[in-house]
């Protein structure tokens, strides 16, 4: 970024030319190291926070835990501070030191970063040359799509998103649970229930009914289970016969789902799924526990004694031979570790499978895989309350309907609006999805992750409490309050600026933009501040692997422009100059806003 400000010394972790805010923040830090040594530009940087109540930023003196008292430190700085273009003054209270930035150049150096970056605006470079797989919706064929699959496949994308944005590699992949005794069951309700034309047409519900039927078969006729098992035997030796129909069910329904989760904005890289995990990958896993003497044999049974770890004991292989969940997820990382040489796997599954998630990280780490440590898992917890007006929901379309429909009856309720939108099925759809994103994502999970730690005793787990949270149709789908329909309205208004105002546009090259109405306003001022932090945005979530803290950034960005928009007018300034500034800010909103949504795999709207 050609910048007019004055030359900074370069902090290693840090990039001026990509996040405006880090050049800021090493002016403050050059001030503090200079005044306090011997501490470093590096430690004092890493004490800038930003400032809690409308101060732009904040150092805690203590923190350093230099000699002396907090009063004599904080005169030292404040004796030699001197304004500049980065730094307008210093204040002291207590034990902190809060800095107020240059408006001027805070606005001018965020805009033009903004235009000059487009739509590479808070990227990062933090991951290049790394790859990580990310795993998560993975629903089960013939089975319901609960909302925990929607949470898993929601989270994921957003992560996808993060990862990408920070300059990872990414492979999405979807781990469908295609395989286990289940399909023997639904081989044998398929003989008696099947029909081709229904399976053409629906397969997801037909299969699911299936599966519903046999099930109540088997609770009162023994043999159905019997016929089942043997069935799912043949396909577990590789019975050709026996995997046609199975073959035909996965596909459609994958075909099915591709289309749904394309309607949510959600891609995946591989459908690979349990049945996808080889044999042989699974034997060898169980041989190496044996060899390793991990393995205890319990009346026929294999089991791995996890007990030293909390962790009970875990069944590796049942008596009859046939594999297991467990099983295949530990053969499974192999074959990922072996064709992807990720630096990182990432499983998004719901806080209910906890246990199970730590035993097979805790296996593969006893197995001595020097990539078991690089394993997180991202869990959440429970939704509540999701079922459409005729009853709990068991399909993915289902749930997009249900949005689609409330939203459609909430839009009718104005109908001079309503006619005016454009393509009202269309829009309805995308503003009940966001509504199900927002909704969702604004419910924290609260920061846990589950990572094995390299070469240690024990599984290095931060489990903290899991957010359960009640989901509310009517909330959710309002354009009041922080909803998704509300931010897709900020979104509009927007984009509505330009198609208003055709006659400021294109604005000219930044540096002929003349922003003195805009620093003279508070609003102004802090839209620019808001955008300036957007790049801090992304890294936390990288971090902390949490939505919530983009949707509340995305949230404050709004609720700033909303409150700037009675008093920074575009339309009806006569002022030439000054209508172009604003709109320079609020395009240089619109496009942050945008890019926010989309991390949150959120589609923006032009018009609704
Ligand atoms: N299909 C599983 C379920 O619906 C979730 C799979 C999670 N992923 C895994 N690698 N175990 O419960």
């Amino acid at each position: 970024m050609a910048s007019s400000l004055p030359s900074l010394p370069s902090v290693a972790g840090t990039d001026p030319s990509s996040s405006v805010f880090d050049a800021f923040r090493i002016s403050i830090a050059k001030r503090i190291a200079e005044a306090l040594e011997p501490l470093t530009l590096e430690q004092a940087y890493a004490g800038v926070d930003y400032g809690k109540k409308g101060e732009d930023f904040t150092v805690a003196l203590p923190r350093f835990r230099l000699p002396g008292k907090v009063d004599e430190l904080a005169k030292k700085v404040i004796d030699q501070f001197q304004a500049d273009d980065f730094v307008a003054s210093v204040k002291h209270d207590k034990a902190f030191l809060h800095f107020q930035l240059n408006t001027t150049s805070l606005i001018r150096e965020t805009l033009t970063q903004i235009h000059h970056l487009g739509s590479q605006y808070g990227y990062n470079s933090s991951g290049k040359g790394k790859k990580v797989l990310i795993e998560y919706s993975s629903p089960n064929i013939a089975k319901s799509f609960h909302v925990g699959h929607l949470r898993s496949t929601i989270i994921g994308a957003f992560l996808a998103n993060v990862y990408k944005t920070c300059g990872w590699e990414v492979i999405s992949a979807n781990y469908l649970g295609d395989w286990g005794t289940q399909f023997g069951l639904i081989a044998v309700g398929y003989e008696k229930y099947g029909s081709q034309e229904e399976l053409q047409k629906d397969p997801i519900k037909h299969l699911f009914d299936i599966y519903v039927k046999i099930n109540k078969d088997a609770d009162t006729d023994p043999e159905v289970k019997v016929e089942a098992a043997k069935f799912f035997r043949r396909m577990e030796d590789g019975d050709e016969s026996a995997l046609k129909n199975w073959r035909e069910w996965r596909e459609l329904s994958v075909k099915k789902y591709e289309v749904e989760y394309d309607r949510l904005n959600v891609h995946f890289d591989v459908y690979t799924g349990e049945s996808k995990v080889g044999q042989k990958s699974i034997d060898d896993a169980i041989k190496r526990l044996d060899e390793m003497g991990l393995i205890d044999d319990h009346e026929g049974a294999k089991l791995v004694n996890l007990e030293k770890y909390k962790l009970g004991k875990a069944v590796v292989r049942k008596k009859d031979g046939t594999s297991i969940y467990l099983t295949r997820d530990i053969g499974g990382a192999v074959e990922r570790y072996e064709k992807y040489k990720f630096d990182k796997m990432i499983y998004v599954i719901s806080s209910q499978q906890d246990l199970h998630v730590a035993q097979f990280f805790k296996v593969l780490e006893l197995m001595e895989f020097p990539w078991a440590k690089d394993l997180v898992h991202v869990n959440y917890g429970l939704v509540q309350g999701m079922s459409t007006r005729k009853g709990t929901v068991v399909f993915l379309n289902q749930i997009i309907k249900e949005a689609t429909t409330v939203m459609h009856e909430q839009m009718q309720k104005n109908e001079e609006k309503y006619n005016a939108v454009e393509d009202p099925e269309m829009t309805s759809e995308e503003l009940g999805i966001t509504g199900i994103k927002i909704q969702d994502m604004t419910a924290k999970r609260y920061v846990e992750m589950a990572t094995v730690a390299h070469r240690d005793d024990h599984l290095i787990s931060i489990f903290s409490r899991i957010n359960n949270y009640t989901f509310n149709w009517d909330r959710m789908l309002s354009f009041e309050g922080d909803t998704g329909p509300y931010l897709q309205y900020a979104h509009v208004r927007l984009a509505s600026i330009g198609r208003k105002n055709p006659h400021l546009l294109p604005l000219p090259p930044p540096s002929e933009i003349n922003i003195d109405s805009l620093v003279t306003s508070a609003h102004a001022r802090e839209i620019a501040f808001l955008l300036g932090t957007y790049s801090d945005v992304v890294k936390t979530a990288l971090k902390t692997h949490e939505p919530s803290g983009v949707v509340t950034f995305a949230f404050r960005l709004s609720h700033a422009i909303s409150s700037a928009w009675e008093t920074v007018i575009v339309k009806g300034e006569e002022d030439i100059e000054k209508a172009k500034a604003r709109m320079w800010l609020y395009e240089s909103a619109r496009d942050v806003l945008a890019a926010s949504m989309k991390l949150l795999s959120i589609r923006p709207l032009e018009r609704m």
